[in-house]
Protein backbone atom coordinates (compact mmCIF):
# COMPACT_ATOMS: atom_id res chain seq x y z
CA UNK A 1 0.00 0.00 0.00
CA UNK A 2 2.04 3.51 -1.04
CA UNK A 3 2.15 5.84 1.75
CA UNK A 4 1.66 9.54 1.15
CA UNK A 5 2.59 12.45 3.49
CA UNK A 6 0.25 15.51 3.96
CA UNK A 7 2.33 18.07 5.50
CA UNK A 8 -0.06 21.12 7.09
CA UNK A 9 0.80 25.05 6.45
CA UNK A 10 2.04 24.89 10.01
CA UNK A 11 4.80 22.17 8.86
CA UNK A 12 2.83 19.32 10.59
CA UNK A 13 3.38 16.49 8.63
CA UNK A 14 0.94 12.94 8.29
CA UNK A 15 2.48 9.86 6.31
CA UNK A 16 -0.71 7.48 5.49
CA UNK A 17 -1.19 4.66 4.19
CA UNK A 18 -3.19 4.87 0.80
CA UNK A 19 -5.37 2.78 -0.75
CA UNK A 20 -5.03 2.67 -4.66
CA UNK A 21 -7.84 3.04 -6.65
CA UNK A 22 -9.26 6.32 -4.29
CA UNK A 23 -8.30 10.11 -4.85
CA UNK A 24 -6.05 12.19 -2.89
CA UNK A 25 -8.60 13.96 -1.48
CA UNK A 26 -10.77 10.97 -0.34
CA UNK A 27 -7.36 9.46 1.42
CA UNK A 28 -6.90 12.77 3.07
CA UNK A 29 -10.74 12.89 4.28
CA UNK A 30 -10.24 9.49 5.55
CA UNK A 31 -7.53 10.02 7.57
CA UNK A 32 -8.95 12.84 9.02
CA UNK A 33 -5.71 15.28 7.56
CA UNK A 34 -7.25 19.05 8.32
CA UNK A 35 -7.03 21.74 5.44
CA UNK A 36 -8.85 19.72 3.14
CA UNK A 37 -12.51 21.01 2.80
CA UNK A 38 -13.67 18.94 -0.61
CA UNK A 39 -17.06 21.35 -0.65
CA UNK A 40 -17.98 19.57 -3.92
CA UNK A 41 -17.15 15.96 -2.49
CA UNK A 42 -14.30 15.46 -5.85
CA UNK A 43 -16.22 16.80 -8.94
CA UNK A 44 -13.63 19.53 -9.73
CA UNK A 45 -16.16 21.84 -8.99
CA UNK A 46 -14.52 23.58 -5.76
CA UNK A 47 -10.96 24.34 -5.69
CA UNK A 48 -10.80 23.22 -1.70
CA UNK A 49 -9.25 20.23 -1.80
CA UNK A 50 -5.78 22.32 -3.36
CA UNK A 51 -2.86 20.87 -2.16
CA UNK A 52 1.01 21.82 -3.72
CA UNK A 53 2.77 18.64 -5.01
CA UNK A 54 6.60 18.70 -3.69
CA UNK A 55 8.62 19.50 -6.51
CA UNK A 56 10.91 16.10 -6.65
CA UNK A 57 7.17 14.76 -7.61
CA UNK A 58 5.81 17.55 -10.10
CA UNK A 59 7.41 15.62 -13.08
CA UNK A 60 5.81 12.26 -11.72
CA UNK A 61 1.76 13.03 -11.75
CA UNK A 62 -0.34 12.76 -14.45
CA UNK A 63 -0.96 16.24 -16.24
CA UNK A 64 -3.96 18.35 -14.77
CA UNK A 65 -6.61 18.25 -17.36
CA UNK A 66 -8.26 21.76 -18.54
CA UNK A 67 -10.95 21.78 -16.06
CA UNK A 68 -8.61 21.22 -12.65
CA UNK A 69 -6.67 24.17 -14.11
CA UNK A 70 -9.37 26.35 -14.54
CA UNK A 71 -10.27 25.73 -11.13
CA UNK A 72 -6.35 26.15 -9.81
CA UNK A 73 -6.54 29.47 -11.36
CA UNK A 74 -9.56 29.84 -9.33
CA UNK A 75 -7.55 29.28 -6.18
CA UNK A 76 -6.48 31.95 -3.82
CA UNK A 77 -2.20 31.76 -4.59
CA UNK A 78 -1.91 29.18 -7.23
CA UNK A 79 1.90 27.54 -6.67
CA UNK A 80 3.90 25.88 -9.57
CA UNK A 81 2.75 22.35 -7.49
CA UNK A 82 -0.67 22.93 -7.52
CA UNK A 83 -3.28 20.63 -7.75
CA UNK A 84 -6.56 19.44 -6.72
CA UNK A 85 -5.77 16.48 -4.78
CA UNK A 86 -9.82 15.11 -6.19
CA UNK A 87 -8.44 14.85 -9.47
CA UNK A 88 -5.39 12.48 -8.36
CA UNK A 89 -5.98 8.40 -8.46
CA UNK A 90 -3.83 6.85 -6.22
CA UNK A 91 -1.65 3.83 -7.66
CA UNK A 92 1.38 1.61 -6.69
CA UNK A 93 3.49 4.47 -7.87
CA UNK A 94 2.77 7.24 -5.96
CA UNK A 95 4.48 5.75 -3.12
CA UNK A 96 6.49 8.44 -1.12
CA UNK A 97 4.74 11.39 -2.54
CA UNK A 98 5.06 14.34 -0.50
CA UNK A 99 2.18 17.03 -0.78
CA UNK A 100 1.92 20.26 1.32
CA UNK A 101 -1.91 22.57 2.00
CA UNK A 102 -2.22 25.91 1.86
CA UNK A 103 -2.71 28.09 4.39
CA UNK A 104 -6.28 28.43 3.12
CA UNK A 105 -8.79 26.89 0.84
CA UNK A 106 -10.98 28.92 -0.91
S1 LIG B 1 -13.21 18.37 -3.93
FE1 LIG B 1 -14.05 20.05 -5.00
S2 LIG B 1 -12.57 20.45 -6.52
FE2 LIG B 1 -11.75 18.78 -5.43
Amino acid sequence: MPQITFIEYSDKSHCVDAETGKSLMQIAIDHGIPGIDADCGGSCACGTCHVIVHETWQGKLPTAQEEEMAMLDMTPEPQPGSRLSCQLTVTDALDGLVVRLPEFQM
